[in-house]
Parts: C-alpha cells; structure tokens; sequence
C-alpha cells in the first residue's frame, strides 16, 4: 500500500486542524479488510486530539509496531487465522475513544474430492456424485459446481465441516469414458480479488449395457467322443462390446474361445474336443461379463462312444465248401443288421454260418450297427470280402465244344474256365499237339480244324474237355468238280432230248407207213423185217 505512509501524515495534518475543536476521536485505516488465512497487514491507528494522544490496539493478534509518530502509529500484524475485529484507542486527555477494524479472513479450502465413482456402471441406471470440501472461508462466498467434462451439473452453497454435497445423474452411453469432477469457487469479486477456483481430481466413469436377454448358444447336440466340433456363443446389444469378456466351459473343462466383437456385439467361437471317459450328458456354459455384471447360459450335450462295429469272418479265403463264420459285434447298446437283416434279437451282435461256394467268391458282407443317441440315428457301417478258392470249371456255356468257322474270316476263339484263382486253359490238337489260339482275333486258317484236348489248370488240379474246330472252305479243284458235274449235266439233258426227239419223229413216220399200208391194204407180218 503505497499509501500507508502519506495516509497518516495527512491525517496528523488533519488531525492538527480541528485539534481547536476540542472534540477527540480515534479512527483507524483500513476499517476493514480481507486477508488470506495466516496473512499478516499493517494498521494504523489515527487520534484527533489537541494534545500529544495516548494511541494503542487492543487485539489478540501478534502486533508490531512498526512507524509511530504525532498522534499516529502504524502496526503490523500477522498469523491471522481468523475474522476478528482489533480496536485502536486513544487517550486524550481524559477522554478516551476508539474504532474498530473489521478483518476478514479467506482461505482455500484444504481438499475438494470427489468420491470414487462406481467402477462400471449400468447405462439407464443413477449414480452420484459426491462431493466433499474441507476448509475455505469465508463460507458464504464459497460454492461448490459438480462437472462433467466442463459442463456444470450442479451448484450448491458450501455447507458443514467438512461440507458434502450430493448429485444424482442417470448414466448415459455418451457418458462412457466421461471425467467427472467437483470444483469449489470462491466468489470475492466485490473484493477485486477474483473467482478463486479449486478443483479435484477428475474420476472416469464407464458406462456399459449388458442385455438381459439375447445369449446365445449354438452347439451339436451330440458328440462323439474322439472328435472336435465348433461351439458358438453370441451375444447382441452390448456396449461397449470389445469390454465384454466370454467364459466358456464345458463341465469343468474350460475352453479357450476366440472372440469377435462386432459394434455391440460378440461372437465366441471355441473348439470342443471330446476324450474317452467323457461319455454322458454333460453341460456347456458360456457367460458374458461386462462391467460388474454377467449373462450366463447353459446347453447340455449328450457325449456318446460308438465305434464301428466289428465284422469278422472266421476266415476270409476259404476252399469251396469251408464253413465260414461271418460275425458282427457293435457297441452294447447298438442294434446291429448283418447283411441288410435285422439281427434276430435286435441285439449289438449278429452271426451266420455259410458253406463257401463259388458264388460268395469276392461277395462284401456288411454289418450295420444303429445307435440311438438323444433321439438321433447313428449309422456306423462295416464291409469284409470273402474270397473262396475254386475251380477250375470247363462249361460249355464258357468254352463251346464245337466251333465251325469259316476260313479267312477273323474270329476270337473263347475257352475260359471258371475258378479263382484264375485257370490257364491250353488246347492242343490231338495228335500233333498244335495249340490253339485262343482270347486273341486271328483270321482262320483251314489248318487249325481238328479235335483239341483243352485244358484248365487250377487251384483244385486240372479238367480237360474236347473241342471240335471245323474249317469250311472252297477251293478250285472244287469249283471243277461243279463245273463238270454241270457240263456232265447239260450234256446229259441235250443228249437225252435229241434221243427222245429222234425216237419220237421215227415213230410217228412208222404209223404214218402204217396208216398208208393200211390205207393201201398192204399187210406187213413182221414188223421187224424192213423191206
Ligand atoms: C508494514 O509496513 C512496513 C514499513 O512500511 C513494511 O516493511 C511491512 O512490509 C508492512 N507490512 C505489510 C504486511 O504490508
Ligand atoms: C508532544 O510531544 C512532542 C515530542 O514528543 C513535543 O515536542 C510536543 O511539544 C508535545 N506537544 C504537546 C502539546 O505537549
Ligand atoms: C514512538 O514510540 C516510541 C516507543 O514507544 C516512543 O518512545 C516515542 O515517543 C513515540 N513517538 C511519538 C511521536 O509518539
Ligand atoms: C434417477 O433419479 C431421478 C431423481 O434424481 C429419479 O427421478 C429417477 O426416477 C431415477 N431413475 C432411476 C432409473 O432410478
Ligand atoms: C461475499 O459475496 C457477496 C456477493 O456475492 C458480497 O456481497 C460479500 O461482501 C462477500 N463477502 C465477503 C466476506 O467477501
Ligand atoms: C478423461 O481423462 C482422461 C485422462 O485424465 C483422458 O484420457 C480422457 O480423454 C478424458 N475423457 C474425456 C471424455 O475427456
Ligand atoms: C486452491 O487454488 C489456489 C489457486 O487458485 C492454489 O494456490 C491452492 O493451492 C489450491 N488449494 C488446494 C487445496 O488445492
Ligand atoms: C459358429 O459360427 C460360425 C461362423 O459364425 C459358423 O460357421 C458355425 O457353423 C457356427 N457353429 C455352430 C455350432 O453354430
Ligand atoms: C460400426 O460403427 C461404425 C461407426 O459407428 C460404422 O461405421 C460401422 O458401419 C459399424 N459397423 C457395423 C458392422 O455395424
Ligand atoms: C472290436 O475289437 C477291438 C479289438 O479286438 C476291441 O477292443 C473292441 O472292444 C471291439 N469292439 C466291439 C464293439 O466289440
Ligand atoms: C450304413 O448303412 C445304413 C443302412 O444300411 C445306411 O443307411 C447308411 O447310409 C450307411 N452309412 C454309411 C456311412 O455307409
Ligand atoms: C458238333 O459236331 C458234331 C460232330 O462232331 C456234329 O455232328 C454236330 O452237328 C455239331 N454241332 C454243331 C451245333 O455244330
């Protein structure tokens, strides 16, 4: 205050005039102020009086004198902690007087906080704010603002030691990662030291929406054990989805989902694996956590063993004529068909006997065993080969005993024998043992007619068989044969004729002559005597 040392002065000069009034008084600069808690100010006390004044403070405050002088006196006082009202006084003469100060304290308040708000909280649901405020003065210019971001909630008087202020909000989405604080201000504009602001820590909320419906569990609703499948958990409308966190479990078995999260959902995919032991009805779990809160939902799966069934034949090559075995077991529980016919006793095993012939030679025999598992068919089928060992066999219907050909066409000669394994079949012409070409296209020769000795060699020894191959064929010694048979022919019937012709003209001239004798009454006795 540059004026605190020319103040007093002046106030002595003053003081000097009117001492011819007579009247005494006391006054005291400043008359009232307003200092920070612990501040120190200096006073200074004034007496109007027409003598050398008796001038003092009264107060409890510590006090020093700093600069006295004609009927003034200038103190210092400090660690004021609090508003109080210190009197100048001065003696003159006999009358004493004084004044009094009006000092006011402020302080900022010793802590402002806001209370921790709930870690997550539901969207749709309120929540305070609460705000607490030790200390700052003076009380009744100092005012708490609740905030979120800068925008001010509320604003309430600072009331109480400490002071507590309270606000209820309802939690939006927006208000997801909000900061919230609580601010005190301390209004001494009218005492041109400002708006004096303190603000707590900021708290962040999070806000969430976990539906309460809506999860879902897609999962087969059987599983054999041995084999993995894909297990899906959803879940829509959440938010904030990429905060939500997927626990999935099968029984005791956790799974280790990989999780999807769309804009306010989620997808959690997982692989389930089921082992031997594990049969039975067993339950999936999946819960969806976010925040503070969870959705859980349960699926059960039935685990079921069923291997193939076992299919066997006492033996799977066999000579003809051995009794086979063929036998199928399934799975207790199973309903076995062997070979398309229900199992007698709709049991899980099957069997039959069957003497081995030719025709079950590379014949499948299947065993079909049926589980029923939660309402649901399950096939598991079984094929064996039986082969048989027979043969060989030589019928006419495979090798024809009598082939005609005609020479120089091309023919394929078939000879096969039936059996397994396969036989050979060679034949050769009696007599010079000449082979005959057989399976293979051959243009025919006349050389290759005669009776062949055919013979199939196979697993039970060999069979033989006769095959007549006959050649037809026309040659020119042939063509002459017809030739002279015709000329002989032609030459027979024109002779013939010619005789007959001859004959026929001679009788008729002899019974023309006899006509003419006769006619001429001439009497031949003897025909035979020509005259
Ligand atoms: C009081 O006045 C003295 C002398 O002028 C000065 O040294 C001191 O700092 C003043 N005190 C205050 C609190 O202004
Ligand atoms: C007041 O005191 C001063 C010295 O302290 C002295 O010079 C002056 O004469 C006194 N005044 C009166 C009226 O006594
Ligand atoms: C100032 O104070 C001192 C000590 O109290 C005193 O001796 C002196 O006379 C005073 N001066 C005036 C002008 O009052
Ligand atoms: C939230 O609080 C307000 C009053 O502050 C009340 O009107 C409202 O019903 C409350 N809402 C819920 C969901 O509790
Ligand atoms: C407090 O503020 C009011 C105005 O808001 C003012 O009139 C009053 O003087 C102030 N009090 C103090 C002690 O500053
Ligand atoms: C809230 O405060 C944190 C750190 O103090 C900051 O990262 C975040 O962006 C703030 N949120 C908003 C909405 O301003
Ligand atoms: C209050 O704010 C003032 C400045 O405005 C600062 O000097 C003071 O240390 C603050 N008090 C607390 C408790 O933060
Ligand atoms: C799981 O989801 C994937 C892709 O979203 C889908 O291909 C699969 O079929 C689902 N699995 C089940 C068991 O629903
Ligand atoms: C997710 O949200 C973003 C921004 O709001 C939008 O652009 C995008 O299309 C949304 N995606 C889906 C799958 O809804
Ligand atoms: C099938 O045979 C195997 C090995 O001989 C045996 O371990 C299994 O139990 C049998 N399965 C059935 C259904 O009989
Ligand atoms: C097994 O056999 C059953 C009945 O014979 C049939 O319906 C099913 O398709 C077969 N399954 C397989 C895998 O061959
Ligand atoms: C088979 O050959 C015999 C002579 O060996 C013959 O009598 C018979 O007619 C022939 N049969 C056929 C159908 O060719």
């Amino acid at each position: 205050m540059a004026t605190g040392s020319l103040l007093p002065v002046l106030l002595a000069l003053l003081g000097a005039l009117l001492r011819g009034a007579g009247s005494a008084s006391t006054s005291v600069r400043p008359q009232e102020a307003i200092i920070p808690r612990g501040g120190s100010m200096n006073v200074t006390c004034l007496a109007t009086c027409d003598q050398n004044a008796t001038l003092g403070l009264e107060t409890l405050l510590t006090k020093k004198l700093v600069s006295n002088g004609s009927n003034w006196v200038t103190y210092e006082l400090s660690g004021i902690q609090e508003d109080s009202t210190p009197i100048c006084f001065s003696n003159c003469g006999d009358s004493q007087t004084g004044a009094s100060i009006s000092l006011s304290v402020y302080s900022f308040p010793e802590y402002v906080e806001l209370a921790p708000l709930p870690q997550w909280q539901p969207v749709g649901e309120n929540f305070t704010l609460h705000c607490k405020v030790k200390g700052g003065a003076p009380r009744s210019n100092l005012s708490v603002v609740l905030l979120r971001g800068k925008e001010v909630l509320d604003r309430w008087p600072v009331k109480g030691h400490p002071a507590e202020v309270t606000t209820t909000e309802l939690a939006r989405r927006e208000d997801h990662g909000a900061n919230f604080s609580c601010r005190t201000e301390l209004d001494l504009r009218t005492q041109s030291l400002g708006l004096l602001q303190n603000s707590s820590a900021t708290r962040q909320l999070q806000t969430f929406v976990l539906p309460e419906i809506g999860l879902h569990l897609a999962t087969p609703r059987i599983m054999e054990v041995g084999t993995q499948s894909p297990v899906n958990c959803t879940l829509g409308g959440l938010f904030p989805a990429s905060e939500a966190q997927v626990f999935l479990a099968l029984e005791d078995q956790r799974l280790e989902p990989t999780v999807k999260y769309g804009n306010d959902s989620l997808c959690a995919t997982a692989l389930v694996r089921v082992n031997a032991g594990e049969e039975g009805i067993q339950q999936l779990k999946c819960t969806v956590t976010l925040g503070n809160r969870s959705r859980s939902t349960r699926e059960t799966v039935t685990i079921y063993s069923f291997p193939a069934p076992n299919l066997t034949l006492s033996e799977s090559e066999v000579p003809e004529g051995t009794m086979v075995t063929v036998e199928c077991n399934a799975h207790p529980g199973a309903v076995v068909m062997l070979n398309g016919s229900l199992a007698g006793t709709l049991g899980s095993s099957a069997r039959f006997t069957l003497n081995a012939s030719e025709e079950h030679n590379g014949s499948n025999f299947s065993c079909s065993a049926v589980l029923e598992v939660d309402g649901i068919k399950l096939y598991k089928n079984k094929t064996q080969k039986l082969l048989v060992h027979y043969g060989p066999r030589l019928d006419e219907s495979d090798c024809p005993r009598n082939w005609t050909l005609q020479e120089g066409s091309q023919q394929t000669l078939k000879c096969l024998a039936r059996g397994n394994p396969t036989p050979q079949v060679k034949c050769h012409r009696i007599g010079d043992k000449a082979l005959l070409s057989i399976g293979v296209q051959k243009t025919v020769k006349r050389n290759i007619s005669g009776t062949y000795n055919c013979q199939a060699s196979g697993y039970h020894g060999v069979v033989t068989c006769k095959v007549v191959v006959n050649v037809n064929y026309h040659d020119q010694n042939n063509n002459m044969v017809i030739i002279i048979v015709v000329a002989a022919a032609v030459f027979l019937v024109t002779v013939s004729t010619a005789v007959y012709l001859y004959n026929r003209q001679r009788k008729i001239r002899e019974y023309k002559l006899q006509k003419a004798q006769e006619a001429c009454n001439i009497k031949l006795n003897t025909p035979n005597t020509p005259p």
